[in-house]
């Protein structure tokens, strides 16, 4: 059962959460939004969950995703080529390191899609589309923030690596302001990228970028490859300076730090 909360009634109506699918339980907001997506859910439309029992992440894996977390998928149908959808991914890291700073929290974005505070992660990213002849049918831009609840909650295998608002500022946040203060934020970014401003999405990534300039050991479905991450051109891919000296475009892959680099 869900709560629909329509603000297409209210002034100033944004496109980000026009329509509000609440939850309590789902296996993945990811995967209720294509549904909804399919049925012509419209462009903004946000899918909330307070607990998924099969939270999607990257590359398969499984995003653990317990009661005090923020969960959501917003579908999206922007009028621009595939090759730009990255942006979305990109768009939103800068929305979420924006709402963290209301808090005093100082984050950092991983290429592609981990928000970090501190070097471990509070924010995951699961941009997925679904095209159609060369356009974007619509795309689900999936972001869990780790919020209210205690790093105890998460398996030991990831624990040291993560991070949850609650453990950074050591008290609960009105769940309530945290999605309206992200999904404004999501909304501004979005504005700008309907009005064709890659450049603003890409910029804002690259000053909170905490990848650019390091040694990296980015893994792709098809190999591993070792660089210097040097730039993000202006679709969101990264471009690797590799060991041997050749310049490489990177579109997606998991990312590992090896060595700071003077
Ligand atoms: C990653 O870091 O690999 C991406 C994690 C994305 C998790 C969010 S939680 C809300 C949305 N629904 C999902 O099933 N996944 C994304």
């Amino acid at each position: 059962m869900s709560t629909l909360i329509d603000l297409k009634g209210s002034p100033n109506p944004k496109i980000i959460g026009r329509a509000i699918y609440s939850y309590e339980v789902l296996g993945s907001t990811n995967i209720q939004a294509k549904d909804l997506a399919e049925s012509e859910a419209e462009d903004g439309t946000v899918v909330i969950a307070k607990i998924q029992s099969e939270g999607k992440a990257r590359r398969n894996r499984n995003w653990i995703s317990p009661e005090g977390g923020l969960w959501l998928s917003v579908i999206l149908r922007p009028n621009i080529p595939p090759q730009k959808a990255t942006l979305v991914t990109l768009m939103a890291a800068n929305a979420v390191d924006e709402t963290l700073s209301e808090y005093g929290l100082k984050a950092k974005i991983k290429w592609p899609n981990d928000v970090l505070i501190d070097g471990k992660k509070v924010c995951g990213i699961l941009t997925e589309a679904k095209t159609k002849e060369n356009e974007i049918e619509y795309l689900v831009l999936g972001i869990g923030i780790n919020a209210n609840f205690d790093l105890s909650e998460l398996p030991e295998d990831i624990r040291g690596a993560s991070t949850t608002i609650k453990n950074e500022l050591k008290r609960d946040i009105s769940q309530d302001e945290l999605l309206q203060r992200l999904l404004g934020h999501v909304n501004k970014y979005y504005e700008g990228l309907l009005a064709s401003d890659f450049q603003k999405i890409v910029k804002t990534w690259k000053e909170k970028s905490d990848t650019l300039g390091r040694h990296v050991k980015i893994t792709t479905q098809m190999e591993s490859i070792q660089g210097i991450a040097q730039d993000i051109d202006d679709t969101g891919a990264l471009i690797l300076k590799r060991d041997d000296g050749d310049i490489q475009k990177l579109f997606a892959g998991d990312c590992v730090y090896l060595r700071n680099v003077e």
